[in-house]
């Protein structure tokens, strides 16, 4: 990329200086006792490790692992968890000559105990209350476990449904993302370090991971700066604005040069542009990882480089810790870097109060009662249902009838409990998990008879289960079948070249729709999946991603009517993986423009599928109906100095309550630079009763019709806007425009 287009706000060095002012008795103590620290303790604090085994049996690596502890050559732990066993690692700590303590981190990423549904399942929720509650409760229970610092959250802009970490972060647009960002931010940390109810959060992977080429994880990325500045470094800038306390780099290059030995990234953009006062951790083992990637000869250069670039702590790939010194002694590596990145760590503990009491988060009657607290699991039951997306509902089908006495309950997932948890759980207790069968029954009690049949095996070619799931089907008056991934499909070095359903659950579906029978289909996963029979023909469709623990209540709540499901997809279902990328606000009109369907000749488009998605960005039905009435745009034109209110009538227009997420969009048709159709500015989920209307405004400034031009520079371009409201990015109710004076 080419390098610094913008002027450095400040050196790297300026943040710890500035934040020198701000706290300086912190920072005072912090030089004090970097004067105390020897090389080799200097280059601990930038190690980390990971120690499962620390606590379990003799082993080489757990001595080693003591060693380096106790003499002061680590830093920070991942995977060490539980007060007790967090509590006498850090006592281990705490023999070394300075006694600094150990910061604990681990992947805490959507529940620590209780597991909530998983990241991009919240995000379909678009409910910022609720995704700041899910990251407060994770933060509260792995807080009482001894963990200071999880890595979550991941921020990663993610539009291709191939790349299994989409599951992990908030989909495919910029501006949802950036305020899940903050509100998953606030969640994590709350208002302040060092409250024993919240641990350090961490803004991954800095920077550009979503766009790993071909969908395939630990890939090289290669993008336009516009692409970079505009799309995927904006959560990132969000969440460094909510304090997030630190970023961790990323696996894949970025034009050529890693990610952890990216200077530009590291250097000048979040520490020097941004500012950034926190510290930036490696990901697991990337130091040493530029080394296959070529760009480093051995570890030890690696290290050097990742130093330079702006990488504070090494995770797990031993470069700082085997080479760093020796660096440094040989004149190689600059040591005020170093110390600028032992004042970042150190700066970290002290906020913490880790310095003050290192057992602070080590209180085991605090562990048993926050982990045992039942709020928790209603938390999770909460989100669940927001999380959950209604796709489909031909003659309400939904909610189930009450006529319905017989309910046949079919497919691999049924039962199953292990799988709504998703991936990334590593402390979760599976004991917990209520299955979606069981959540049914316990929900529609003794009156419905529920007739189970697995049918077919999620992976796998075997049928020999759908005679049953058949016969089960005609004895029933309805029929629930469930669909999807299993929790070890999505997630990291998960990527998919085929996102169909798995297997054969689409025939095991036709099947049962043979029977005549209304069918409902349950879909869980961790990514857009690809479904087009059911699509065609299922008489409803509810997507469940993977809901967590509460899961099966929270469907049963859904399914039965008690809650109306109010979720809308944040990121694109394709009709076919040849369609990607495919997310909504990667489409132009192109010099030659789709104008009807099929009109396919010499235009951009296909000859084998349309150029729309399954399910569209935005997109999720309700129970109720909502209309759309009284667009008033409080002035047709503004200067940038001015603001327009944007206000219009959202009415209920159906039987039952219902929350709508009313979206903002917006075109800027002629521009120096091509604009996408699309781009979402602003949305509000609003609660209705039957019947009742509410006026929703939104406020459109300079900022929301800016974009990077191709200097780089964040204008906002004087003429026309398109200003579009709609219930979701292809289901637009109202249009208007505005113009941007010069
Ligand atoms: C690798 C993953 O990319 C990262 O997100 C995670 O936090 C680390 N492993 C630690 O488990």
């Amino acid at each position: 990329m080419t390098i610094n287009h913008f002027p450095l706000l400040g050196l790297f060095l300026g943040a710890p200086l500035l934040a020198a002012a701000q706290q300086p008795a912190t920072e005072q103590r912090i030089t004090t006792l970097l004067q105390q620290m020897t090389l080799a303790e200097k280059v601990g604090q930038l190690n980390q490790y990971s120690g499962r085994e620390l606590t379990g049996p003799a082993s080489a690596r757990k001595d080693n692992q003591l060693n380096a502890i106790r003499s002061g050559q680590v830093g920070s732990m991942l995977n060490v968890r539980g007060v007790q066993d967090t509590r006498a690692i850090q006592a281990e700590a705490l023999k070394s000559r300075l006694r600094i303590p150990l910061l604990f981190s681990l992947d805490v990423i959507h529940g620590y105990k209780t597991i909530f549904p998983i990241p991009l399942a919240e995000a379909a929720s678009w409910d910022l209350a609720a995704i700041r509650l899910g990251a407060h409760v994770a933060a509260r229970e792995a807080a009482a476990a001894g963990i200071h610092w999880t890595f979550a959250p991941m921020v990663d802009v993610g539009r291709d449904p191939r790349w299994g970490r989409v599951m992990e972060g908030a989909g495919e647009d910029t501006y949802l993302g950036a305020q899940i960002a903050r509100a998953r931010v606030l969640g994590f940390q709350g208002e302040k370090l060092g409250g024993t109810d919240a641990v350090m959060a961490c803004a991954k992977h800095f920077a550009a991971y979503g766009a790993a080429l071909a969908g395939r994880d630990y890939n090289a990325v290669d993008m336009s700066s516009q692409q970079l500045w505009e799309t995927y470094l904006p959560p990132f800038r969000a969440a460094a604005d909510a304090g997030v306390a630190t970023f961790m780099n990323s696996f894949n290059t970025l034009n050529g040069v890693p990610a952890t030995g990216n200077r530009y990234l590291q250097r000048d953009v979040l520490k020097g542009q941004w500012q950034y006062p926190g510290f930036v951790v490696s990901d697991w083992g990337s130091i040493g990882e530029m080394v296959p990637w070529g760009y480093a000869a051995d570890k030890a250069d690696a290290a050097q480089k990742a130093l330079a670039a702006g990488s504070d702590m090494d995770m797990e790939s031993d470069a700082y810790h085997n080479h760093l010194a020796q660096l440094v002694q040989e004149g190689k590596a600059d040591v005020a870097l170093l110390d600028e990145a032992v004042r970042r760590i150190l700066r970290k503990k002290f906020e913490l109060g880790l310095f003050d009491d290192p057992y602070k988060f080590s209180n085991e009657k605090r562990e048993k009662q926050v982990l045992n607290d039942p709020q928790n699991r209603l938390a999770a039951r909460q989100v669940a249902r927001k999380a959950m997306v209604l796709l489909k509902n031909d003659h309400q089908t939904l909610p189930l009838r009450r006529e319905w006495r017989r309910l046949a309950v079919i497919g691999p997932l049924a039962k199953s409990k292990r799988d709504l948890d998703g991936s990334w759980v590593p402390e979760a207790d599976t004991t917990l998990i209520t299955s979606i069968y069981d959540g049914l029954a316990q929900r529609l009690g003794p009156q419905t008879q529920l007739r189970y049949a697995k049918g077919c095996e999620v992976l796998g070619e075997s049928r020999t289960g759908f005679a049953q799931a058949v016969a089960a089907a005609q004895s029933a008056d309805a029929v629930v079948i469930t669909v999807g991934e299993t929790w070890d499909m999505s997630g990291e070095a998960k990527s998919r070249t085929d996102i169909g359903l798995p297997g054969v659950q689409e025939e095991l579906f036709a099947a049962l729709k043979a029977t005549g029978k209304p069918i409902i289909v349950v879909v869980l996963g961790g990514r857009p999946l690809i479904f087009n029979t059911i699509a065609d023909q299922a008489d409803a469709i509810l997507l469940a991603w993977w809901p967590g623990a509460e899961g099966g209540h929270a469907l049963a709540d859904v399914l039965s009517g008690d809650y109306n499901p109010g979720g809308k997809l944040p990121i694109t279902f394709p009709r076919a993986v040849g369609q990607i990328p495919i997310a909504y606000n990667q489409q132009y009109s192109t010099g030659r423009p789709v104008t009807k369907p099929g009109d396919t000749r010499y235009k951009s488009a296909y000859i084998d599928a349309p150029n729309t998605p399954r399910y569209a960005f935005g997109y999720g039905l309700s129970y109720t109906t909502f209309t759309y009435s009284d667009l008033s745009i409080s002035r047709p034109q503004l200067t940038a100095a001015e603001t327009v209110q944007v206000q219009f009538t959202l009415t209920n227009t159906g039987p039952v309550a219902g929350e709508e997420v009313a979206q903002l969009y917006l075109r800027d048709p002629v521009a120096s630079t091509v604009r996408p159709l699309k781009e979402l500015k602003d949305f509000q989920k609003v609660a209705l009763k039957p019947g009742e209307r509410k006026t929703i405004t939104f406020t459109l400034d300079k900022d929301k019709l800016s974009f990077y031009n191709q200097q780089l520079a964040w204008v906002a371009e004087p003429g026309e806007f398109q200003l579009m409201v709609g219930s979701a990015s292809d289901d637009i109710r109202l249009r208007g425009k505005v113009e941007l004076l010069p």
